[in-house]
C-alpha cells in the first residue's frame, strides 16, 4: 500500500520511544518513556537497567502507538529500529522486536543510525520552520554526542567537528554534579546560573579560535573542580555556586558560538543551521547559536524539545527518507555501539 505507516523504535540510551509517521512524515502516533527515575540515585545512565526497561516497557508501547494509529503489524510499510549508536543492550532490545515483529507481519525491517535520526529531524514536513533543503549545518548537543556534521544530502554526511573528549550535555551534568545539584544536571545548572555573575570567574575556554570545530570541554570540569577544592570547606553558598554555574555556562556558550562560527566558514552553502540534543533546550545557548547564525546570514531552527531529545518520529522520519531511496536492512544485521556517520 502506497499509504502505509512507518513504525519507529527508539531504545539506544535512556527513554523507551515508538512512533508511527504517514509516509508524507504526518505524525501518527509518538510516544516517549523516559528512565531518569531509574537512573536518578545513580548520577548517570546504567546500562544494565536501561535495557531491562526498555525490555519491560517496549512492547506494551508499540501497541499503544498502533492502537493510537489504528493500524496493526501487517499494515505497515516497514519497522525501523536505531541500530546505533548506543549502549549495546538497549540496541539489541530495540532491533530484535523490530526484526521479530517485521517478519512474522511479513514486512521489511530497516536498522536506522541514531545520529542519522537526529541529522533528518531537519527535513519533517511537519516541522513549523517547513522542511530543511540539503545542505544544512546541524550541531548536535546532547549528553551523549557533541558533533557539527555537514548534512549534504540522505546517507551524505561530512563530519566537521567533534569533541576531544566529553560531551557538552555531560559538561553540564558533571559540573552540576560537582555543584550538588540533581541528575540530570543540565536544566538545574541553567536555572541556578541565572542567579549568578557569568564574569565571576575567569574560566578556560578550551580550543576557542583554534581551526576546525572540534570541541572540548574536560579542561572546564577539571578547572572547576580544582575551583571547588580550593574553596573553604562547608557547604558552598548557594550565591558562590551560581556564579560558578553562570561562569562554566558562559564559557560553554562562547566555546559553542566560536565552533559554529568555524562550522559555517566550512560550509557557506548552508541553507540552515539546526541545532538538536537535549542541550538545545538551553536558552543562553540558543540566543548565542542563534545571534551567531545571523551574523552569517543563516537561519538557527531548532526544531521542538520533543523532536531534539530522543524519540522514535526522527528514527520512523529517518527510516521514510532511506525507504524513498530503495533502501531495506537485512534481518541480520548488527547492532553497532559505536556507529559513526
Ligand atoms: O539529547 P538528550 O535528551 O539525551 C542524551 O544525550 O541522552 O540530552 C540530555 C542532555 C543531558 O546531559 C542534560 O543535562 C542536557 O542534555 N540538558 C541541558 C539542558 N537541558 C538538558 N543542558 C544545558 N541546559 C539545559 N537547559
Ligand atoms: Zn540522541
Amino acid at each position: 500500500r502506497k499509504d502505509a505507516p512507518i513504525l519507529g523504535i527508539e531504545s539506544s540510551c535512556d527513554e523507551t520511544a515508538a512512533a508511527i509517521l504517514a509516509p508524507d512524515g504526518q505524525i501518527l502516533a509518538e510516544l516517549v518513556l523516559s528512565q531518569i527515575a531509574d537512573h536518578a540515585a545513580f548520577g548517570g545512565v546504567v546500562p544494565e537497567i536501561a535495557a531491562r526497561a526498555h525490555l519491560t516497557a517496549l512492547d506494551a508501547m508499540v501497541k499503544d502507538a498502533l492502537r493510537q494509529a489504528g493500524v496493526g503489524f501487517a499494515d505497515l510499510a516497514a519497522i525501523a529500529a536505531t541500530a546505533g549508536p548506543g549502549l549495546i543492550g538497549g540496541l539489541l532490545v530495540g532491533t530484535g522486536y523490530a526484526k521479530g515483529a517485521a517478519l512474522a507481519a511479513g514486512v521489511p525491517y530497516l536498522a536506522i543510525n541514531h545520529l542519522e535520526a537526529h541529522a533528518l529531524t531537519a527535513r519533517l514536513p511537519s516541522l513549523a520552520a517547513g522542511p530543511v533543503e540539503f545542505p544544512y549545518l546541524l550541531l548536535l548537543l546532547s549528553g551523549g554526542h557533541s558533533q557539527c556534521l555537514a548534512v549534504e544530502g540522505v546517507g551524505k554526511y561530512r563530519l566537521l567537528g567533534a569533541t576531544l573528549d566529553d560531551a557538552v550535555g555531560e559538561a553540564f551534568d558533571k559540573t552540576a554534579k560537582l555543584l550538588g545539584l540533581p541528575y540530570p544536571g543540565g536544566p538545574a545548572l541553567e536555572a541556578l546560573a541565572r542567579e549568578g555573575n557569568a564574569k565571576a570567574l575567569p574560566l578556560p575556554r578550551p580550543l576557542l579560535h583554534r581551526e576546525g570545530c572540534d570541541f572540548s570541554f574536560s579542561g572546564l570540569k577539571t578547572a572547576i573542580a580544582q575551583l571547588l577544592a580550593a574553596e573553604p570547606s562547608g557547604a558552598l553558598p548557594r550565591a558562590r555556586a551560581a556564579d560558578i554555574a553562570a561562569s562554566f555556562q558562559a564559557s560553554v556558550t562562547d566555546i559553542l558560538g566560536d565552533r559554529l562560527n568555524h562550522a559555517l566558514a566550512m560550509l557557506p552553502a548552508a541553507n540552515a543551521v539546526i541545532v538538536a540534543g537535549g542541550v538545545a533546550a538551553n536558552q543562553a545557548i540558543r540566543a548565542r547559536l542563534s545571534e551567531v547564525a545571523g551574523e552569517a546570514g543563516k537561519l538557527l531552527i531548532a526544531p521542538p524539545l520533543r523532536l531534539c531529545t530522543d524519540n522514535a518520529v526522527m528514527v520512523a522520519w529517518a527510516a521514510i527518507e532511506h525507504l524513498r531511496q530503495g533502501d531495506l536492512s537485512a534481518f541480520n544485521a548488527p547492532c553497532k555501539p559505536r556507529w559513526p556517520l
